[in-house]
């Protein structure tokens, strides 16, 4: 892990950069206003730790009271095993011999461990694999909201349900539904629409589950953009939130149910900061991030420090990002230092080695970012 020595104490200003920050109170309010929401609606939090890659903050997350944590790949699960989380969901399927034998041994070590499954020839190898290594894997079936990503159609959600349940060494836990295609839509009202469609529909196989007898304790989706709206669906056990704790440009500019055009539950947490490192033009000055420190895809990052200036950023480039400036903006001087929203929060996080953790813009802490580049 590569960090700036001795900034423990300093201003956040001084740091080298482009660096994330995390303001540390603002990550604390969003994990605890999430929270005490779903407990209001008689919910859990499983939330998922693909956005902040941060073994520290899932422990956060499950001393706040969730109760699991959600990862997309096998080497994420490692990473937490290793660390000694317990219940991780791997919301993604994990298909080949190399990856099962990996999944085993975390398996080995966290019994509550689950998986998705969105295959009958992939839960009988999974079943191979946890019967020759004396063991019971947790699944949950995938079902598919009509995003095609993965999962199954829930008219055949029943079927691979049943499946499941006579394979000895699979302990069937329910059912998974993530409509990840719908939680940017940015009018509440139509994504609530939407959201409850297809939530709905994953409902009804939940209530063919009960009806044939299938084990079905969770039903498990939800994003951070239907956070509330989910919450409507009396069959949903669990939320995956993930961008909740750190935000990201692409979902404050969606509007929410307090706002619509703005997203104002829960404020940003994360911030880059970023450099001035030339100025000798007359309408913008290039910044020290382009495309290897923000990730491109989602929102425009905003500038938040200084703030109502009217400054803009735009790509430019690999290394380099430009800063629009007007007559009314302040003078942006050689070495001045900006702080920015980040476009998309989860593959921006996945650039960096540490988050710099300020309060009152002193930097009280470094936490690595463990489970960066564990893609696999
Ligand atoms: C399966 C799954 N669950 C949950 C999430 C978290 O969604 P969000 O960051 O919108 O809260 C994601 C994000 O892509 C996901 O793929």
């Amino acid at each position: 892990m590569r960090h700036q020595q001795n900034v423990i104490g300093t201003s956040k200003w001084e740091l080298d950069t482009p660096c994330l920050v995390i303001a540390g109170d603002i990550l604390k309010k969003n994990i605890q206003t999430m929270q005490a929401h779903v407990t209001a609606c008689a919910k859990q939090i499983r939330p998922h730790a693909k956005t902040h890659k941060c073994s520290h903050i899932a422990q956060m997350q499950m001393e706040a009271g969730c109760t699991g944590i959600c990862v997309a790949k096998v080497a994420e699960a490692e990473g937490l095993v290793e660390k000694g989380l317990q219940g991780v969901l791997i919301t993604s399927p994990v298909v080949t011999d190399y990856k099962i034998e990996r999944l085993m041994k975390c398996l080995s070590r966290d019994r509550e461990l689950m998986v998705v499954v969105d295959n009958a020839g992939n839960a009988g190898k999974l079943n191979a694999a946890a019967e020759k290594h004396g063991l019971k894997l947790n699944v949950l079936v995938d079902l598919d909201p009509g995003m095609g990503r993965t999962g199954v159609p829930f008219s055949e959600g029943l079927a691979l349900g049943k499946l499941i349940d006579n394979l000895p060494s699979l302990r069937l836990g329910g059912v998974q539904c993530y409509a990840g295609h719908v939680q940017h839509i940015s009018s509440f009202a139509e994504r609530s629409r939407a959201s409850l469609d297809w939530m709905k529909q994953a409902a009804e196989v939940v209530g063919q589950f009960r009806a044939s007898d299938l084990p079905c304790k969770i039903f498990t989706g939800a994003g951070t953009g239907t956070f509330e709206i989910d919450c409507r669906i009396p069959e949903l056990t669990d939320l995956q939130v993930g961008s909740y704790t750190m935000m990201d440009a692409e979902y404050i500019n969606i509007g929410s149910s307090q706002d619509p055009s703005r997203f104002t539950q829960f404020p940003p947490a994360l911030t880059l900061l970023t450099t001035v490192i030339s100025v000798n033009r007359p309408n913008f000055v290039t910044v020290d991030a382009g495309l290897k420190a923000l990730y491109h895809h989602g929102g425009t990052p905003y500038v938040l420090n200084p703030s109502g200036s009217g400054l803009q950023y735009e790509w430019f480039g690999d290394e380099q990002g430009r800063i629009i400036t007007s007559n009314s903006s302040p003078k942006l001087s050689l070495g001045k230092v900006l702080e920015l929203v980040v476009s998309h929060c989860d593959p921006t996080v996945n650039l960096f080695d540490v988050l710099y953790v300020v309060r009152n813009e002193i930097v009280t802490d470094i936490w690595p970012i463990d489970l960066r580049g564990k893609c696999q």
